[in-house]
């Protein structure tokens, strides 16, 4: 059977800086890989390119045996492929819970006619979207900021809104840019507890780019580790973390252990 997301020979150039050398992915249903090396490696790209903001110079990428190269961001969202930022993607006026709510409207199938006239299955589907917004709130630990407005909410809890609100689109695969970036130990910890939980509730498969072992050792399956635009090694968890070239790569910037 084809992978749920498979990229083959995927390169991509900046003008003349070439950020992406010839990388290959594929992720089955419910799988949780992760994407490590130093800054500038190009990983934020990779994501830019599977996700749309780009489209590569090289390569093909399909989602599950369609390609989507070339599509627009929104339409590989809606075919399933959900993702978070770097840099925090939120609107610091807005609140929570009107946040994780908007995300739903992609796949509401009243009329504008139902919305300006209340009609029962548009108040039928607004009251769903309401309860599965306070459920995904709940799962990631935001119930209580709900009327809040993201600009005053501690930064790890602006990461999960992030998070609650790609899940809101119910997608198949799940892309999180440094997901525990800014965190303290214990909102690590914590995080680790809930990305499992959501992983076991919604089965959904997880491709993560982390910079904090921690995080990745526990969580994923697999991991590439990419230097230089390049995969310089891919395995499991320990593997990678005893592959000299990798420990080489991050010598002196993160201890692997
Ligand atoms: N839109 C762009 N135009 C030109 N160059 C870019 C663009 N986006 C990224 N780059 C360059 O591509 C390279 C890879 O950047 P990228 O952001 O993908 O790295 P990264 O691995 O995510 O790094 P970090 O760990 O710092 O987030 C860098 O040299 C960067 O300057
Ligand atoms: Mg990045």
């Amino acid at each position: 059977m084809a992978p749920l997301l498979s990229v083959k020979n995927m390169t991509h150039y900046f003008g003349g800086l070439r950020a992406v050398k010839d990388f290959n992915l594929a992720i089955d249903a419910g799988q949780i890989n992760g994407l490590i090396g130093p800054n500038g490696a190009g990983k934020t790209t990779i994501f830019n390119l599977i996700t749309g903001i780009y489209t590569p110079t090289e390569g093909t990428i399909e989602l599950e045996g369609n390609s989507i190269k070339g599509l627009e961001p929104h339409e590989i969202a809606a075919r399933g492929l959900g993702r978070t930022f770097q840099n925090l993607a939120l609107w610091r006026h807005m609140n929570v819970l009107d946040h994780i709510r908007m995300a739903h409207y992609s796949q509401l199938s009243y009329s504008l006619f139902d919305a300006f006239f209340g009609s029962p299955a548009c108040r039928a589907q607004e009251q769903a979207v309401r309860e599965n917004s306070y459920k995904l709130m709940e799962l990631f630990d935001i119930a209580q900021f709900a009327m809040q407005n993201i600009g005053n909410l501690p930064y790890g809890a602006q990461r999960r809104v992030e998070m609650a609100r790609a899940m809101a689109t119910n997608p198949k695969i799940l892309f999180l840019d440094e997901p525990t970036a800014g965190m303290t130990p214990d909102e690590l910890v914590r995080m680790i507890q809930i990305i499992r939980q959501v992983h076991r509730d919604f089965g959904v498969a997880i491709f993560v780019i982390e910079h904090r072992m921690k995080f990745v050792m526990e969580l994923c399956q697999s991991i590439q580790t990419l230097v230089f635009g390049e995969v310089i090694a891919q395995g499991p968890p320990e593997e990678i973390q005893n592959n000299p070239d990798v420990i080489e790569a991050y010598l002196g910037k993160e201890d692997l252990h």
